[in-house]
């Protein structure tokens, strides 16, 4: 044996006996009082268990004349076995149990412990702790009281939303994917509420059209501007991020909207139609957000926005390459976001969004098969959500909301029900009689 495989085998082995001499110390006197604490509750069980004899009324067997079932804590009913009580009767203990009680001197302390209810909640938790550490728990524990908070909270923002809105005026706002459909209507109302836009597309003729809807919508001498640029092309992004904030100032809110679908089975799609779906759908986050992402932290102020899909939440056939661009992106905006977590930069914000199909000619052809549970999308509608969703600093936005079933029933439901699901849902069927937008797929 090695010197430092000795080491290792005595470290672990005082580590195990409890002697915190490793890396990972923590004193013995917490894991004690826990076992201690265990000890106890087991023996409080065996009383309650025990105290009575079987088949006779529980509150004259165990004492308690008051008329309270010493078992359930129940005046009048058992809840045990639900019965009146006169008729209240115990479980019969297993046969271990009386023998190891009568070992146990009287413990009238115990029976201030809280009833079997509690008890069922109280073990998990210290399991909890013996496996990770009491202050961890305690931790969790304060972590999960903050859930009736937040609660409410998403309740008021859905009622009102507009109680919880920052002002988006003086901000500077790049879209990408401007030229047209969402972008072009989430940058006329952030240019309507004040902010400078700049629209970022490949399309420079929709691009002339759209800064012309934008001060249409907004006033004629609204902070408008356009940069034509290729987002499949990295070193071309980051020139036109910087040509943007030339224009406009340091970037203060970036929506990655830009986005193209092939509409193919995967093995019907071409090599370049799907490398180019993950370029500008996903990669192309990458250079737009570095291009604005360090001011935003220096200043700890900004916003960056991610326009996914339902289809980045589960999978769909025809849409292979569209569905990994999307949950790419998802991921990418959940990563962002705990990177400034950990920096404490709590002034940058992220949201993502997850609609479904939206009526602005990218999905041409694709119906709902239950249009009324799950019905296509208003782009005008979409565009007021979405902005309202920045407003709001909301994390994240699925449309319509009942979206929010699909991560529920995955996490819950066993895995071929969730594929029958999905069936019943129209997955399997919904690109059939796809189009999308003709020319600019080809
Ligand atoms: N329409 C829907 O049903 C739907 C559903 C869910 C998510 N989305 C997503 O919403 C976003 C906006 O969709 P839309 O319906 O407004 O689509 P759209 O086709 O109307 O607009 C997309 C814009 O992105 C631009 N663009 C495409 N490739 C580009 C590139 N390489 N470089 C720069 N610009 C490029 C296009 O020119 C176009 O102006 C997309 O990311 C899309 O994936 C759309």
């Amino acid at each position: 044996m090695t010197d430092d495989s000795l080491t290792a085998a005595i470290e672990s082995a005082t580590a195990a006996l409890g002697k915190t001499s490793g890396p990972r110390k923590r004193s013995g006197v917490p894991t004690f009082a826990i076992v201690a604490l265990v000890v106890a509750l087991a023996w409080r069980f065996c009383s309650l268990a025990t105290n009575e004899k079987a088949g006779e009324p529980c509150w004259e067997a165990c004492g308690h004349k008051a008329g309270a079932c010493a078992f359930c804590g129940t005046e009048g009913i058992c809840k045990s076995v639900g019965r009146r009580k006169s008729e209240c009767v115990v479980a019969p203990a297993p046969p271990l149990l009386p023998s190891l009680v009568a070992m146990l001197p009287p413990a009238p302390a115990l029976s201030m412990l809280p009833p079997a209810p509690a008890l069922a909640l109280l073990l998990p938790v210290l399991l909890l702790a013996a496996l990770s550490s009491p202050l961890a728990v305690v931790k969790l524990l304060f972590i999960l009281a903050k859930t009736p908070y937040y609660a409410l909270r998403s309740i008021a923002a859905f009622l009102a939303p507009s109680l919880f809105y920052k002002s988006v005026a003086g901000e500077v706002t790049i879209v990408t994917g401007g030229a047209g459909g969402i972008g072009k209507l989430v940058a006329q109302r952030l240019c309507t509420h004040g902010s400078s836009v700049v629209l970022l597309d490949k399309d420079g003729a929709a691009l002339d059209r759209a800064v012309v809807d934008v001060r249409a919508a907004a006033a004629a001498n609204a902070k408008c501007f356009t940069v034509e640029c290729d987002l499949s092309d990295r070193e071309a992004t980051y020139i036109a991020m910087r040509r943007a904030q030339e224009l406009a100032g340091p970037c203060t809110l970036l929506i990655n909207n830009a986005g193209i679908v092939t509409g193919k089975k995967l093995l019907d799609g071409s090599d370049k139609l799907q490398e180019l779906t993950m370029a500008v759908n996903a990669t192309a986050h990458f250079w737009t957000v570095k291009s604005v992402l360090p001011a935003m932290i220096e200043a700890n102020h900004g916003h960056i926005v991610t326009i996914a899909s339902s289809a980045g939440m589960l999978g769909v056939a025809g849409l292979a390459d569209y569905c990994a661009s999307k949950a790419a992106a998802l991921r990418f905006d959940e990563s962002i976001r705990l990177e400034m977590r950990k920096m404490g930069k709590t002034g940058v914000h992220t949201t993502v969004v997850c609609p479904f199909f939206i009526k602005t000619g990218m999905f041409d052809g694709v119906q709902a098969k239950w249009p009324r549970l799950l019905p296509l999308l208003e782009p005008e509608w979409a565009a007021d959500k979405i902005v309202s969703a920045i407003r709001c600093n909301q994390w994240e936005l699925l449309m319509p909301r009942i979206l929010h079933i699909v991560p529920v029933l995955r996490g819950l439901l066993p895995l071929p029900i969730c594929a029958d699901l999905a069936e019943w849902f129209g997955v399997l069927d919904t690109m059939d009689d796809f189009k999308g937008r003709a020319p600019a797929q080809a």
